[in-house]
Parts: C-alpha cells; structure tokens; sequence
C-alpha cells in the first residue's frame, strides 16, 4: 500500500524524511536503512547528519544497504556509487565503513542475480527502512521498465534516458555512464518493512502519475510499490502535480 505525503517543496520533504530516519535510529540503534544515491536523498542526509551530530545519537550498530552501483567504474572515480555514499552518508554520519554496504559485481558481468546481496540483508535483519528515489521513466534503484517484480539483487542494463539523465553527473558526458549497473531488485525492495520514495519536480511528475494511477505493471517499476506492505511517498507539488490530490 503506498501513502502520499505531499510537502510544499524539497526542503520540507526532507527534513520529514530526516526526522523519520532519525525517529527509527533512535528507537532502533541496530536498524538497518537502504540508502539511494542521485540529487533527490542529499539534502535528508545532510538534515538527518545534523541531528545526529547535534544530539552525539550512537550510530555505532546501525547497518546501511546501498541500492546499487555502476558496473565498470572504479570505486576511486567520484561519480561511483561507493564515492557517492562515502560523500554523503558514511562521512556525515561519522559511520565506520564497515557498516555501509554497496552490491558489488564483475567488471565483466552483463546481466544475472547478484544472491550473496540479498543473503547479506537477510543476515542483517532485512531492511527497516529503504530510501528510494524514482527515474524520469519510472525506475526505482537500476530496475529499468521490465524488470521483474520479483527479481533479486541483479546486474542490468541502463536505458539511453537514464544514462543521460545521469550524464550531467559525469565531466565526459554521456559516454561515460557505464551501461550496466548492479541494483537491488524489485524483490529485494519490496521485502523491506518500510518504504519511503521521495520525489521532487516536474520532471518526475509523469513516472509519479504512472507509478500511482497506473495498475501495477513490469513497465512501470515505480508501479510495484503499490504491492508494498508500507511505502511512503514524499512529493513536493511539481512533482505531485499530475495526480489529483
Ligand atoms: P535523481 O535520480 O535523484 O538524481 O533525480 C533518481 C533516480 O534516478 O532514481
């Protein structure tokens, strides 16, 4: 079942966010959060970093799972996912790196599960709470249109909007987006307790109309949270702007 929340703009929606992530670690110092990369989580981290450091909150038992990472990029390159979450989660959060997981695959893998993650996050607990954020085409983590519902942690290939979209990231452009990426699967995400996807401005008004409108469907992976046991999601009014509400 998925819940709307809409906020006026970004801000709102993430210190909420933050103040939820937050309310979990302290009644839960051993829970286990799925973090998401791209622009939209930034700003809840750092929000939730600054109640964390304000409030000397024990982060020392807490376990985070990371959605994905690019297939080929060194872990050294800034762009790559393990930068990315050193950057703007283990850093912040003075966690030790040891706490902070991010799937990794072959270099030469193209396409395939990726068990030993999903064995991982069930050694942990399971997630208490994946943070998502969802595409221009609906995809949630890597999982582009027709990925299986039920399909575990996998390597799959980008589609061109999503290699572009994530282009500006990249000083090179377009063509250096590596083409395939290891990402928790649709399965894997819907197996966590809780779910919050966070969505803000027009461009992902369509993907949030077909994930929410549209019955649930492998051509809309952000349709799938619908099947979700407690999902959240946290819009700013761009982004709400193409469901009645
Ligand atoms: P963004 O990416 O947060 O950079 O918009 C979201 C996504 O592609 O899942």
């Amino acid at each position: 079942m998925v819940k709307v929340k809409i906020l006026p703009d970004k801000e709102n929606a993430s210190e909420e966010v933050a103040g939820l992530l937050y309310d979990l670690i302290v009644q839960k110092p051993h829970a286990v959060i799925g973090v998401a990369t791209g622009s939209t989580p930034e700003l809840a981290y750092t929000l939730l970093a600054d109640k964390i450091n304000e409030n000397n909150t024990d982060v020392s038992q807490l376990q985070f799972f990371a959605l994905d990472e690019y297939i080929g990029l060194s872990w050294e390159h800034p762009e790559s996912y393990h930068a990315v979450i050193t950057r703007t989660v283990t850093e912040p959060l003075s966690l030790d790196p040891a706490q902070v997981h991010i799937p990794e695959a072959p270099d030469d893998a193209t396409e395939g599960p990726v068990r030993y993650y999903d064995d991982k996050i069930a050694e942990a607990g399971g997630i208490d709470l994946q943070l998502l954020g969802i595409g221009r085409n609906g995809h949630v983590g890597f999982n582009e249109p027709g990925t299986p519902f039920d399909a575990p942690t996998h390597v799959g290939a980008l589609t061109e909007m999503t290699r572009q979209d994530n282009s500006r990231f990249f000083e090179g452009g377009v063509d250096e987006v590596p083409p395939l990426a290891v990402t928790q699967g649709i399965g894997t995400i819907l197996k966590s307790r809780k779910a919050v996807l966070m969505a803000f401005g027009e461009a992902k008004a369509d993907a949030i109309r077909d994930a929410l409108t549209e019955p649930p469907a492998e051509d809309r992976p952000g349709s799938s949270l619908q099947l979700h046991e407690d999902c959240v999601f946290y819009l700013d009014e761009a982004a709400a702007a193409k469901i009645d509400h």
